[in-house]
Order: C-alpha cells, then structure tokens, then sequence
C-alpha cells in the first residue's frame, strides 16, 4: 500500500471509493486530503496485490431529514491521468456518489467500475457520478475522447463538455485541456440543494482560483437519485496496464462552504513517468560523461607515466647506508628547473653542468654535474668513494653534497661557486675583460697547493686528484681558488676493461711517467699543480700556439725564459709589470720544478705550500739543457742515466715522498 501514503494511484480494474467517518467529520462538515499520508480511506474493488481489510466506513448523510431535500456539498479534487503514450488512453475515471462500496461486482472497461452492462440506465442504481471520459464509446454517445460529463445512473452522460477551462485571466475565453496530458488539473464539484444545479468547473493546477464559468452548469435534481446516505469517492478501471490513474488531493465541504482550496505546493509529486527523460540524460551526458572519463584517465596516465620516466632514477639496495647523500632525481630536476639551457653553467670533462636552488634547503644554491656513464660494474664502489669524498672538508675544496644516480647517468651536487672557472679569467677575455692581478694570482696558487695538499696528505685516504687545471679551479664568492672534480677519474676506471689502461686526465698536465704507464699518483697531480701555476703566472695555455716564436709547450717556453735567466719575462704581460718580483720568480721556478719530467725531481705538496709560505727557501734547481719534452721522451725510453745528470740535491727532500706514493693508485689504495 505504499503509494497510498502519497496519492491514491488507480490502477486497473480498481474501484477505490473513499470515504470519512462520518460521526467525527460532520461536526466540521469538511475535510481536505493535501495528499493522502495517513488518511483513513477505504479501497474497495481490485488493487493490485492488496485489498482493503478495513471494515466498510460509515457513509454520508446526504439529507438532513430523511426524504428531505439533498444537502448542498462541494467538492474539489487534483487529478493526473498518466498514459504510456501521450495520444491514446484507456478509459477514464469518475467522482461518485453512491449507495455502496461493493463495486466489485461492477464492470471495468467503459463502465469504469461503476455500473454493469445489465444495471446500466437502472434507476434503482441511485448514483450520481462526474466521469472525465478518455475514450469515445459511441454506444453511450460519447462527444470525444476528451471530455467531461455528468452522468445519473448511466454510462450516458446527461451533460457534457470538452475538457477545458474558461480562463478569468483573458476574460473567460475557453482554453482546451487534455485529461491524458500527464499534468496535473484541477476538478471542483458544486452541488446546490436550493437550486438543485450542479456545477462542473476545471483548470489547470497553476490555477488556483476556481474559474468563474463552470464548465458544466447542469440542472440535476439529486432528491430523486441518491439515498439518504451515500459515499463519495473516486473511481476508475482500465483494462490493460498503460494508463495510471492519480488523485493527489481531495477536500470536501457540505452546506453550501466551499471545498477548502488545495495548495499545490503541498502535494505529492507525480512519480517520474518512464525511462524516456533519463534516456535523454543517459544519451547526451553518458557519452560525454563517459569519454570525459576516459580523457581525463589517459592524461593521468600520461602525467603519471611522463612523471615516473621523468623522474626515474636507479637505486639500489646497497646504496641505502649512502641514504644522506642520496638526492632524488625529482629534486635537482625542479632546482635546475627541469636542466633547462639556461641553468647551464658549463660542460667539462666529464658532463654538464647546471646551476639549481635547493628549495627545500633554505634556497642552497648548487651546481649539479651529469656524468653519463653506462657502466654498472665498480659502481658501487665509486659511489662509496663519492660519499666519502663528500666527507672532505677544505676551505680550498669544492665541498661534494651527494649524488644521484639514474640509467647511464650519474648526478654530482657541489656547492655553487658563484664566480666561475678560472680558466675564464684567465683566457676568456671576452667574457672576463678585468685581468686577474697579482696578489689575487698567488693567492689562487697557494689555495689551490693548500687543497692538493689537503687531498694528497691531510686527509684519512690519499686522493689523486688526477685533473688539476685552471678550468677545475672555481671561484667563491671571495675569490678563494677551490679545487673541484676530485676523484671524478677513478669513475672511468671502475667497470672497464682491467686489460686496457685508461690515462685520464687532460693533454698537456700529464706528467710523461703517467702515460707510460698509465698509472695516477699523488707526483702526477704534482705535475698537473706545476703547469697549472704557470698557467696563472703567464696567463697562457700549456698546449698549442702558447707564443708566436714557434713554440707549442708552455713548460718548454717558460723554460726557456728561465734558461736564458729572464724568467719574469714569462710573466703575463696583461700585468703590465704590476707584480712582486720575487714571488713572480718563486712561482715560475716552483712550475718549473713541479712540472719536472722526471717525477724524482718533483717537491711533494707539503714543500710547495711550505715555499710559497716561505717557510722553507727554494732549492736552486741548475737549468737543463735538454727541454722538458726531450727529457720526458728520453725518460721514458730509457736514457734515464743521461737525463740524471742534475745534483741530487735537488731531489733529495722530494724522493721519499714520491716513494711513500708510488703504491697508491687513487682512493682504493687508501682503503
Ligand atoms: C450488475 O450489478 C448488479 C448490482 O447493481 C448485480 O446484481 C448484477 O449481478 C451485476 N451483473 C453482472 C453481469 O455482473
Ligand atoms: C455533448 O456536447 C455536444 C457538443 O457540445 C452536444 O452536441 C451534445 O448534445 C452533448 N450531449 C449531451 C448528452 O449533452
Ligand atoms: C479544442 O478541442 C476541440 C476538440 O478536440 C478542437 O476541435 C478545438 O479546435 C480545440 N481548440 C483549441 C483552441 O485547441
Ligand atoms: C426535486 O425533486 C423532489 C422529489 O424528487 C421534489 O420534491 C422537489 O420539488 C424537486 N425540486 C426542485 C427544485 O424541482
Ligand atoms: C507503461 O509504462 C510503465 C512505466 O514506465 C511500464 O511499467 C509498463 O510496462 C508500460 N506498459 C505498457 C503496456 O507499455
């Protein structure tokens, strides 16, 4: 019984008469259904799956005396006739008056449950019934399939009318309404016991005022059909299962009151007719819905598939105790801004390098080197070596943060020196057009001693560094000369072929025992350190059109200067002669003992920082005669016992420091 709560749905072969107590009602002589919750109403006929079990109410005292005249009542009543198909309806429905509610005996169909093919036209039927007829019958004369009429103990109307209303708004002009519209309308009943005139008036639910001119005005004399008692109610009966019919408010009044108004706002809604609005929906937003969705979940996996490539990285499970120094890929790709060519500061030996910001790390500007490198061998061990070395700490050193690794690519993250290379001011004139003066030349010098020196033999381990040269010295904000790319070469010794030795380092600060033999030692860096220092004194490049008088090696040129004893004229001119000449001359003999050919020759670093401190006096190293080159070539064939012909004087403080080292072959020695 679930609808009934809401409306009264009269659905096939249902004859539903509804009626009030009449003891406890009358003494209010009206009652009003705004919808049907929990009013008592009896159900009589077939309902389908149910029946009424409550007893029959007691029905209506029609007149005051009995045999008197038929009391005025008033009635109105919101309708809904609801078809599958907007042009065609079964039968319709009926407000009655009648003189029982056992109407199961009447016929559905036509007879809309009210009268039966034998009683019908029978004035012993004693009912008066209002049908809104949606179905032309011709045996009962029927106008249409539209209309309504006033019926008296017969299916043949006495009165009829075409649905619609006489609209008070446009002066009373007749508006057509269809009965089978879905909509909901409104029906008022009038009854008057004086003039015994029956008054049918209709209008659509927005009108709420009841229309002047009735649609039916009909003399109907009331004393002469219905009994003293009766019920009202509302019938109807259908015989397939496509119209539904709906009551969803009903007041009655007796004695002339008008039927108490119905708000539409207050009734029921009408349940949601067929599946055809949601088609609409289904058919419109379901595709658009549908491929919105799979849209949105490509670009998803677009975004998460471009994220994790863009982001990928290796790790693996020993590299967990290097955890700290572990930056993510993801990380250094949003501080260099996605490696944009912007950022990029420079490409050295080993890759390029970006400048980034550590958001996250109170804005720490960084300069991120890639080093591609396919090799999975010896990787583990050179990642330990990279954290370790990210243990130094040396004012003259570019401090190592971490790293990341990523398929055939390693990630280094130093500290940003925000003035630059070296090399560039030095040689780079267009960029650097202010020449690096004196004082700020040794001090590049002695700083750049001070972190070899640090590398060599301060620290727990012996590092080589393996490739000193004016474009690994960087610049601090101060000016301090740092030394960076450290132990970045043992990277390509790891994981390649242990037959093949690979000299890494770069042409011009190899010593000439390296690439014999292949093999970096702390006296190798030492050469590297001495061309280097000449470099900076004569602001010229160790290899290749170092002068215009045909010379190609700095080390042979600047020799030759020495030899002729007119070292300071090797002094970059660009000084214009502004420099301390007895520093000059100590920095131009240290490069040239340094960059020995023979590695006996060599001061280790601890005499070079000493001789530039001035803590110890340089030793005289007596001129060769043989340039360096021929002296490295006939070292290296052999002629050792000729090119031996300095004192040993010259050796003697350098012998057992190249001779504690001859072992060490970068980090792994010092392990
Ligand atoms: C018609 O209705 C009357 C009661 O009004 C009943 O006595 C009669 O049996 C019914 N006839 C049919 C055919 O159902
Ligand atoms: C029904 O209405 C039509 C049209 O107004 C009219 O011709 C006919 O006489 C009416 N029938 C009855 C029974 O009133
Ligand atoms: C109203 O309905 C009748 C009968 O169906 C039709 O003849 C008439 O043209 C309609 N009038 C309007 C204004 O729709
Ligand atoms: C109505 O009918 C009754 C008898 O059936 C009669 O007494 C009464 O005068 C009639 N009333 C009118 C107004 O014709
Ligand atoms: C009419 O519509 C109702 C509700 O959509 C549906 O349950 C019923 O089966 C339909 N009947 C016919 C005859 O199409």
């Amino acid at each position: 019984m679930e609808p009934l709560r809401r409306f009264l749905p009269l659905l096939f072969l249902l004859v539903a008469v509804v009626s009030y107590d009449h003891g406890a009602v009358l003494a209010a002589d009206e009652f009003t259904y705004n919808g049907f919750g929990g009013a008592e109403l009896t159900l009589d006929g077939i309902w389908p799956g149910t029946r009424s079990t409550r007893p029959p109410p007691d029905p209506i005292r029609l007149r005051s005396t009995p045999g008197g005249a038929v009391r005025s009542f008033s009635c109105a009543f919101v309708f809904a006739i609801v078809s599958n198909f907007t042009v065609l309806s079964d039968n319709g429905m009926a407000f009655v008056v009648a003189p029982a509610t056992r109407l199961s005996t009447f016929n559905a169909g036509q007879y809309l449950g009210i009268l039966n093919v034998t009683d019908n036209g029978a004035s012993s039927n004693r009912v008066l019934f209002v049908e809104l007829d949606t179905m032309l019958n011709p045996e009962f004369q029927d106008m249409n399939s539209n209309h309504l009429g006033v019926n008296v103990n017969s299916m043949r109307s006495l009165y009829n009318h075409t649905a619609g209303y006489y609209d008070d708004a446009t002066g009373g002009t007749f508006n057509n309404l269809s009965l089978i519209s879905r909509q909901p309308m409104r029906v008022w009943v009038d009854y008057d016991g004086a003039t015994t005139r029956l008054d049918v008036t209709m209008a659509p639910l927005d009108v709420a005022t009841k229309p002047r001119k009735p649609l039916i005005s009909a003399p109907v004399n009331l004393s002469g059909v219905v009994d003293d008692t009766a019920f009202v109610g509302f019938s109807a009966a259908t015989g397939v299962i496509y119209t539904r019919h709906y009551v969803l408010g009903w007041s009655f009044a007796m004695d002339g009151a008008p039927a108490p108004p119905l708000d539409a706002s207050g009734l029921p809604k009408l349940p949601r007719f067929g599946p055809k609005p949601r088609s609409k929906v289904l058919e419109i937003v379901l595709p658009i819905a549908t491929a919105s969705f799979v849209l949105a979940l490509v670009v998803v996996v677009f975004l998460l598939v471009r994220r994790r490539i863009r982001y990928a990285e290796v790790r693996e499970d020993w590299e967990a105790e290097f955890g700290p120094h572990r930056f993510s890929y993801k990380e250094l790709y949003h501080a260099t801004k996605g490696f944009k060519n912007k950022q990029l500061l420079g490409t050295g030996g080993f890759g390029r390098v970006y400048k980034g910001v550590l958001k996250n790390k109170s804005n720490l500007e960084i300069a991120v080197k890639r080093v591609s490198h396919d090799s999975k061998q010896g990787m583990k061990e050179f990642i330990a070596e990279v954290v370790s070395i990210g243990h130094l700490r040396h004012r003259n050193l570019v401090q190592l943060l971490g790293y990341c690794r990523r398929k055939g690519e390693l990630l280094l993250v130093y500290d940003y020196m925000s003035n630059g290379s070296l090399d560039k001011y030095l040689y780079d004139k267009a960029t650097n057009p202010s020449v690096l003066h004196w004082e700020q030349r040794f001090q590049i010098i002695k700083g750049v001693a001070a972190g070899l020196l640090y590398l060599h033999e301060d620290w727990e381990q012996v590092v080589v560094h393996r490739d000193v040269k004016a474009s690994n010295v960087l610049l601090d904000a101060e000016m301090n000369a740092r030394l960076g790319d450290f132990g970045l070469a043992r990277l390509y010794d790891h994981g390649v072929d242990p037959q093949t030795t690979h000299v890494v380092g770069t042409m011009g600060y190899l010593a000439p025992e390296l690439v014999r033999t292949g093999k970096a030692t702390p006296v190798t860096d030492v050469f590297a350190f001495g061309v280097f220092v000449l470099e900076v004194a004569c602001g010229r490049r160790p290899l290749g059109c170092v002068a215009p008088d045909d010379q190609n090696v700095l080390l042979d040129w600047v020799q030759e200067y020495d030899r002729k004893g007119a070292a300071l004229d090797a002094v970059d001119a660009r000084l214009c002669g502004k420099y301390d000449a007895d520093e000059a001359r100590l920095v131009i003999r240290l490069g040239l003992m340094c960059a020995h050919p023979l590695p006996d020759a060599r001061p280790g670093m601890r005499q070079v920082v000493q001789y530039l401190d001035g803590d110890a006096p340089m030793p005289e190293v007596p001129p060769t005669y043989v340039s360096y080159t021929m002296l490295a070539l006939m070292h290296n064939d052999g002629f050792d016992s000729f090119a031996m012909s300095y004192p040993s004087t010259a050796t003697s403080g350098v012998s057992p420091v190249s001779g504690a080292f001859s072992d060490v072959s970068g980090l792994s020695g010092g392990r």
